[in-house]
C-alpha cells in the first residue's frame, strides 16, 4: 500500500484535544444523515467515541452495505477494511480513511505478483497439472487485488470467525487449498479440522517453491502463505502458563491470528466479536487473560469493572498502523466534507471490485 497522506494544515495541531472533540461533534451534527462513521474494535477510544457503528471488519463492511442513504462513510480502521466497505457500498457512497497510512502490514505481505508467481511455479514445477486444482482462500485482511485473484479462481474470502468452515468447503472443491496471507489463522483452522500436520505446509515468500520440495508439495493438502500479524505474534505460550500459575481460575481467550502453540493451550479462541461476546456472557467476578489488541482489552476492562480482565502479554500490544488514525485526522476530513471536498477516498477499481465481490459473496453463501 503506497498511498500518500496529504499534509494537514498546521492550525489543526494547535488545537487542544477538547477543542478537536467539540468540533468533531459539531461537524457530525451538521453532516447528520449524510455521514456514517464506522470504527473497528481496535481503534483507540478518542475515535471510538464518535462511531455510529462498531464491530469487526466484516460486520462493519456488511452493516455499512445495508445502509444506502449515507453518502459519506468514514472507516476508522485500516485500509483493507475501507476497501471491503467500498466494494460492498453503492456507487453514490464514498468511503474514506482518516489517515491513508493506516494499513495492515499482514495484508501487505501477500501481493498479487508474488501470489501469481507461486501459482505459476506449482504448475511449471509439476506439483499440480492445473492451477485450478489449488483453491485459493484469503483472509479478509488482504488487499482488494488479492480478493479479486481469489474470486477469479473460484475461491473464497474468510474471516477469523468462519475460517474453519470456509477451509472445509475449499477442501471439497479441489486437490489443495492455498491460504493467504495469515499462516497462523490457516494453521489454527487446519488443526481444528483435524488435518494432519504433515499435510499442512508453509510457503515462504522469496524461496523457490516456497522452500519446499516437489514431493512435499504433492503430499500437502493445505499451503499456508507465511504472513503474520506482528501484534498477535507477541503472545507466547509462557504468558498462558504464567497466568495459570498466578490465577488458577483464569479463562484464557486469544484471537486465531496468534501462533498455534498459544491457541492450542488457551481455553478458547475467536474473533474480536467472539471475544467480546464471551466476556459479556461471563458471570460477575470472572477472570480473563485475553490475547488480542490492547485497545479492545482496555475497553472490556472499562465496560466490565465487575470482572477481572487482563492483557495476556506483559507489554502493550497495539495495532500501531490503525493508531495512525487520530481525532485530528477525523476533524480534518469532516471540515473538508462540510466544505464540499472529499479527501482520503478509498476507491477500488471497478474491474477489481467486481471480481473481489465474487470471493466475498462466495464466503457469505458458505
Ligand atoms: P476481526 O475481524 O476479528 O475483528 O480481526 C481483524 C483483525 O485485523 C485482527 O487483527
Ligand atoms: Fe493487521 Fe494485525 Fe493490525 Fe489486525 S492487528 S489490522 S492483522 S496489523
Amino acid at each position: 500500500m503506497s498511498l500518500q497522506q496529504p499534509d494537514i494544515e498546521s492550525e489543526y495541531f494547535s488545537l487542544s484535544e477538547q477543542e478537536i472533540f467539540l468540533r468533531i461533534a459539531e461537524r457530525k451534527k451538521e453532516l447528520a444523515n449524510r455521514l456514517l462513521i464506522l470504527c473497528h474494535h481496535y481503534q483507540q477510544e478518542s475515535l471510538f467515541q464518535f462511531a455510529d457503528l462498531t464491530g469487526d471488519s466484516l460486520k462493519l463492511a456488511r452493516e455499512a452495505a445495508a445502509i444506502h442513504d449515507r453518502e459519506f462513510i468514514i472507516f476508522c480502521g485500516v485500509h483493507f477494511m475501507a476497501e471491503s466497505a467500498d466494494i460492498l457500498a453503492r456507487s453514490h457512497q464514498k468511503v474514506m480513511l482518516p489517515h491513508l497510512h493506516a494499513g495492515c502490514p499482514m495484508a501487505d505481505m501477500a501481493s498479487v505478483g508474488a501470489v501469481s508467481m507461486a501459482y505459476r511455479d506449482l504448475v511449471e514445477e509439476g506439483v499440480v497439472q492445473d492451477a485450478l486444482s489449488v483453491v485459493p482462500v484469503t483472509y479478509v485482511n488482504s488487499s482488494a487485488a488479492i480478493k479479486a485473484f481469489v474470486g477469479e479462481r473460484g475461491g473464497s474470502v474468510c474471516t477469523s470467525s468462519n475460517a474453519e468452515r470456509v477451509l472445509a468447503w475449499a477442501l471439497t472443491k479441489g486437490e489443495k487449498v492455498f491460504f493467504f496471507p495469515d499462516e497462523h489463522l490457516g494453521r489454527n483452522s487446519a488443526l481444528a479440522l483435524g488435518i494432519p500436520a504433515d499435510e499442512v505446509l508453509v510457503w515462504r515468500r522469496g524461496e523457490l517453491l516456497g522452500g519446499n520440495s516437489v514431493e512435499q508439495l504433492r503430499h500437502a493438502r493445505i499451503l499456508l502463505w507465511d504472513g503474520y500479524c506482528e501484534v498477535h505474534m507477541r503472545f507466547l505460550p509462557d504468558h498462558v502458563r504464567r497466568w495459570r500459575l498466578l490465577m488458577p481460575d483464569v479463562q484464557i481467550m486469544v484471537h486465531p491470528e496468534c501462533a498455534s502453540d498459544v491457541v492450542q493451550i488457551a481455553d478458547r479462541y475467536g474473533s474480536t466479536e467472539a471475544i467480546i461476546e464471551a466476556v459479556k456472557k461471563s458471570p460477575a467476578d470472572s477472570k480473563w487473560a485475553i490475547g488480542t489488541e490492547i485497545n479492545l482489552v482496555e475497553r472490556l476492562q472499562r465496560q466490565y469493572p465487575d470482572k477481572e480482565i487482563h492483557l495476556l502479554a506483559p507489554s502493550s500490544c497495539q495495532c500501531s498502523t490503525m493508531a495512525r488514525n487520530q481525532p485530528v485526522n477525523l476533524l480534518w476530513l469532516l471540515d473538508n466534507l462540510a466544505a464540499g471536498t472529499v479527501m482520503n477516498q478509498i476507491q477500488v477499481a471497478p474491474d477489481v471490485a467486481a471480481l473481489a465481490r465474487i470471493s466475498l459473496e462466495q464466503m457469505l453463501s458458505i
